[in-house]
């Protein structure tokens, strides 16, 4: 199965971001245990709402059967990310570090989780690798 994992703004700051709510864990190292999970994974990052809406075209345009993203603070605001999720056929699984659901008001909620299929929030690594599982027992 083709799948990407899609890492949104500030992602590429993990280990030194806020070590208190997503630990000490780099962003590098958080790719190698995806990558250890399931080698065959494509993974991407930016920090910038129109490349992700890209990214998201592209991966329907070539082909890819299954999403995983983590939109960073995107998630709870970004209606072009909602609508570029809308728009492509594929699964797409929305995946947090964090369970945003016991943080700040503005982080509970989601905009770009109602598009997607489901929402694991707040297993860390972890989170990224059920959403994996749950692709591959889809197919
Ligand atoms: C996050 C949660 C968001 O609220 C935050 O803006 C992030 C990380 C998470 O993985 O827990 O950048 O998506």
């Amino acid at each position: 199965m083709k799948i990407v994992v899609i890492h949104g703004a500030n992602l590429n700051f993990l280990g030194l971001r806020e070590p208190d709510v997503y630990g000490s864990m780099s962003f590098d190292e958080l790719k190698s245990r995806i990558d250890a999970h399931a080698p065959d994974v494509h993974q991407f990052q930016s920090n910038h709402e129109g490349e992700i809406v890209d990214i998201i075209q592209k991966c329907h345009l070539e082909g890819m059967e299954g999403i995983i993203i983590n939109p960073g603070a995107y998630s709870h605001y970004s209606y072009a990310i909602h609508d570029a999720i809308k728009a492509v056929p594929c699964p797409v699984i929305e995946v947090h570090l964090s369970n945003i659901h016991a943080r700040e008001d503005f982080r509970r909620k989601s905009v770009t989780a109602a598009a997607c299929i489901g929402q694991i929030s707040g297993f860390g690594a972890d989170s990224y690798l059920l959403a994996i599982d749950q692709l591959l027992r889809r197919k």
